[in-house]
């Protein structure tokens, strides 16, 4: 079975796409298929893997547009088993031209349906927003990885999110759940990074992954190379955090 995650969380800065270009490289390793849908118009997950956003005429855009078929936009094996729909800044205008567009909040899952079994995983990296195109990512996935930087005002907005994950479940796709909750940046010797991971604990006990991301400059510099973590210096600590973490994911399955 296909296991559909959209990693979410309506903050920007918080590592949504440092985790989901390194989750995908990582359960790539792990020998999984995984196709990652880059839904956000910013496009960082696309140039994360050396691909010129700007020069794709077939995106995630014209598959919202109904131009193309989901087959024309999948960029395959664009490193070992990770593929991807990419995305540009063209995605920021599908928001209003999709208006009066008959259930535009399933199209990519209407597409997904086609290709969806050539891969174990597939992972929408959301945008920084609670849009149609986060709902796209919601309607289609199974569930949900929320990214939280361990950082003052961590916590604003969450509570936001879990009820846009809770109204998705009720009245648009009744499979959705909060898969996990992942921390990101987090610095064991910082009282603030300790008391938000507490503060999160109390509300969601049994959601917290046991890996929690460090904060690691390898992992910033690696989107520079275009490059995920596994193939820009697979020996860091940030690499071993996000193998740590998709074992994880992959025993949840
Ligand atoms: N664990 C980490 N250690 C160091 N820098 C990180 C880490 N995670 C993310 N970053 C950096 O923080 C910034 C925001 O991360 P990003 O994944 O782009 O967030 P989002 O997609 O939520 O906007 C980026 O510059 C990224 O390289
Ligand atoms: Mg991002």
């Amino acid at each position: 079975m296909t296991k559909i995650i959209a990693i979410a969380n309506q903050k920007g800065g918080v590592g949504k796409t440092t985790t989901t270009v390194n989750l995908a490289a990582c359960l790539a390793e792990m020998g999984r298929k995984v196709l990652l849908i880059d839904t956000d118009p910013q496009g960082n997950a696309t140039t994360n893997f050396s691909i010129n956003k700007v020069e794709q005429e077939n995106t995630l855009y014209e598959l919202l547009l109904g131009e193309i078929s989901v087959n024309d936009c999948i960029l395959k094996d664009v490193i070992p088993n990770v593929s991807i729909i990419p995305s540009n800044v063209n995605l920021a205008a599908a928001e209003i031209e999709l208006i009066g567009i008959e259930e535009k909040e399933f199209i990519i899952k209407k597409e997904i349906e086609f290709i969806k079994d050539d891969y174990d995983y597939i992972i929408f990296d959301c945008p920084p927003a609670l849009n149609t195109l986060t709902l796209n990512a919601m309607t289609t996935a199974n569930s949900v990885i929320v990214p939280i930087q361990c950082e003052y005002l961590a916590l604003e907005g969450l509570s936001d999110l879990i009820t846009t994950i809770n109204l998705v479940k009720e009245r648009l796709n009744p499979e959705l759940d909060l898969e996990g909750i992942v921390f990101t940046m987090y610095d064991g010797r910082t009282v603030l990074s300790q008391q938000v991971v507490e503060n999160v604990k109390e509300h969601f006990p049994d959601k917290i992954y046991e890996t929690k991301i460090p904060r690691n400059v390898r992992l910033s510099e690696a989107p520079s190379f275009g490059q995920p973590i596994t193939v820009y210096d697979p020996k860091s600590t940030g690499a071993e955090s996000y193998r740590s973490l998709a074992k994880e994911v992959d025993a949840r399955k």
